[in-house]
């Protein structure tokens, strides 16, 4: 992808900045306190392949359950979702699960749910207890099958035990325990990083490279069942988007998602991961954007050019076969549920909402087929299946439009068209409940891409989240905003309503824009830039405005932790995404794909960490004693980039820190008399 040249002096080393430089004291400072190396085991000792496999490669034929992978209900203190897959292209003959609150064991075999025959997917249907999903990826042909059981009835604050077989001949089983959220106003800790990818071959279950794995990947799975501060697991984790980037390798993307699946699986068959759709979740296929397989004249290899270039619906196929997440009960205009896209639950006193913000950006989809050289051919896969030059998939407004509302820049749902946006009526009503709710005292949003960003490498802010979703922020108080798609790490100061008239420059102009030209970047406006005192830690009150933290330093291979700086005054800058940037040219002159188009001032940026790009952040959860005083405290652990990782071995190894890089507490009462 072409990113912008946006002037300004972007990236500087050594300029003193009002916002907080993190990393390397808090790196050292881990050095000097012995910080625990964890050695990764090395089960393959063979060379590492070259790079990203070019033909598809076969998957197992065995049937030996793996990928265990946990999920909320609706209800995360009664309700969990059990999820597991088939290695590869076989189903399993007689798939089943047993649970119960103690041990599986000959004399306590548990309740038994027998699961049905699998079913293609299709988002038009209700799914049962226990569901059977098998899906065909476009672009490769091959088929994989997922497993779900809705665990409801539970009892809250309590382990257990559950345990998977594929009902072979010779049956195989996988199988460990979890625990259900407590209930009422309790204690309890949640986990949260973006952009995970897959480790390198050596850590991989396929023994493959894939075009973003990294062995950081492996560590922060690692990470989450060992926090630094050595207090335990997390209840939970939110995975905030751009699970795997298995879209990136058309010829192989079920053999990506199977090495993610497993690597979490280390994790998440033991705590709920909960999953935020990112850009690279949308895979070019050969469906209509709905999902439904294309019937243009020429067979599998016409359908792209005659735009169905899908991966089953909005091109999230894999996503919404492999996750079977809490039900918003929302019908699209197209007749798809969209159960999974966009989501709420509430552990103790916190409302958590996950957000699928390709629906709102302007910034365009990660699928995309765009090569500068005239006349390229095709990307054409092994079954035949190709996509013409110029191609990108772009989702915006795919639950219904929005439109401008000029009194404040924003942007609502567009009742006139009669399909408005759906997933914004929803957070609306959603918020609106969780504020009104007196068993909700904060609420936590996380979705993929940035609001707010100053990384100049990365993608930048996008002015689609400013105008549809921050109004709603606002309005409803939400306490934090949690992102990826920036590989890196970045703090906002609490931001609350927005700096009025044109605070950007237009750098790098999309059709119709003009280089020099002001444009309103509706920028946030800074609420407080001093923390309060909690009981000896800086505290950030989050009634005066909503924290953004980005924190998308999973693991991938593309590190974006280079930071905008204002040449002039040595300030903080960012870009900023005001129009969809477009992909230019024409076949026989070949296609561009423009980047961020403008820049801004960006007082919001509080901290950054030009060290270290990966990390991941641990948040403690107090209820207090009454309502309205509950407090989280978050650490954020960054992460070394894993040495060797560029080198052909990809051995990777890093030190995980035993000491936070930043520590706050965010609370809506902190700092009150
Ligand atoms: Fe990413
Ligand atoms: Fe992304």
């Amino acid at each position: 992808m072409s990113e912008s040249s946006t002037g300004g002096s972007y990236g500087k080393a050594g300029f003193t900045r009002r916002r907080f430089i993190i990393g390397t004291a808090g790196v050292s400072a881990v050095a000097a306190l012995g910080g625990t190396v964890v050695r990764a085991p090395r089960a393959v000792a063979s060379g590492a392949p070259s790079g990203p496999p070019t033909t598809t490669l076969p998957l197992p034929t065995t049937t030996k359950p793996e990928q265990l992978l946990l999920t909320w209900g609706g209800d995360p203190a009664t309700e969990v979702t059990v999820s597991w897959s088939a290695p590869g292209t076989v189903a399993q003959p007689a798939p089943t699960l047993a649970f119960s609150a103690q041990p599986i064991t000959a004399h306590n075999p548990g309740r038994l749910v027998k699961m049905p025959d699998p079913k293609p997917l299709d988002v038009t249907q209700r799914y049962g207890e226990a569901a059977s999903v098998s899906f065909t990826d476009g672009l490769n042909g091959q088929t994989t099958y997922f497993y779900h059981v809705q665990l409801k009835g539970l009892k809250p604050g309590t382990r257990y035990y559950y345990q998977v077989t594929d009902g072979a001949s010779e049956p195989s089983t996988a199988g460990s325990s979890f625990e259900t959220a407590p209930s009422g106003r309790a204690k309890f800790r949640f986990s949260s990083y973006g952009d995970l990818a897959t480790p390198s071959w050596d850590l991989n279950t396929s023994g493959n490279i894939w075009h973003e794995s990294c062995d950081n990947s492996w560590y922060a799975v690692t990470a989450i069942e060992n926090p630094g501060d050595g207090k335990g697991a997390p209840l939970f984790h939110l995975l905030n988007g751009d699970l795997c980037y298995a879209n990136l390798d058309v010829d192989n993307a079920p053999g990506v998602w199977r090495d993610f699946g497993n690597n979490v699986a280390r994790s998440a068959a033991n705590r709920p991961w909960m999953p935020a759709l990112g850009n690279h979740e949308c895979e070019f296929g050969t469906d209509t954007i709905s999902g439904h397989p294309g019937k243009a004249a020429g067979g599998i290899a016409a359908q792209g050019a005659a735009g169905n270039y899908w991966n089953g619906p909005y091109g999230f196929g894999h996503y919404l076969s492999r996750f079977l997440l809490p039900d918003n009960g929302v019908t699209n205009w197209d007749g798809n549920r969209l159960r999974g896209n966009f989501y709420a639950f509430q552990v103790g006193t916190v409302t958590f909402i996950s957000l699928d913000a390709d629906d709102v950006i302007y910034q365009d989809g990660a699928a995309n087929y765009v090569i500068d050289t005239a006349n390229t051919p095709p990307e054409t896969t092994t079954t035949g299946a190709s996509i013409p030059n110029g191609t990108t998939t772009y989702t915006r407004f795919y639950t219904g439009g929005l439109k401008p509302d000029a009194k404040n820049n924003s942007l609502v749902p567009d009742y006139a068209s009669g399909q408005p946006n759906l997933q914004t009526i929803w957070l609306e009503r959603t918020l609106a409940r969780a504020r009104r709710d007196p068993s909700v005292d904060m609420i936590v949003v996380f979705m993929h891409q940035c609001a707010m960003s100053t990384s100049v490498p990365g993608n930048g802010s996008d002015l689609g989240i400013r105008q549809a979703w921050l109004p709603l922020f606002d309005k409803y108080e939400v306490d934090l905003v949690l992102s990826g798609h920036e590989h890196d790490y970045e703090r906002t100061y609490p931001v609350r309503g927005y700096d009025t008239g044109a605070h950007g420059t237009v750098a790098a102009p999309n059709p119709g824009q003009t280089k020099g030209a002001a444009v309103d970047t509706r920028r946030p406006s800074v609420a407080a830039t001093e923390p309060h005192d909690f009981n000896g830690t800086p505290a950030w009150n989050t009634a005066e405005g909503t924290v953004y933290l980005v924190l998308g330093g999973g693991g991938t291979n593309g590190p974006t932790n280079t930071y905008g700086t204002d040449a002039a005054d040595d300030k903080p800058q960012a870009k900023v995404i005001t129009t969809r940037n477009a992909v230019v040219g024409s076949e026989a002159a070949g296609f561009v794909k423009n980047g961020a188009d403008s820049i801004e001032d960006a007082p919001w940026s509080a901290a950054i960490n030009p060290t270290d790009a990966y990390g991941y952040s641990i948040f403690d959860v107090d209820p207090g004693r009454h309502r309205g005083e509950t407090t989280i405290t978050f650490q954020y652990f960054a992460i070394p980039a894993v040495t060797n990782e560029a080198g052909s071995a990809h051995d990777g190894t890093t030190t995980l820190p035993t000491q936070p890089t930043e520590k706050f507490v965010f609370g809506r009462r902190v700092g009150r008399r």
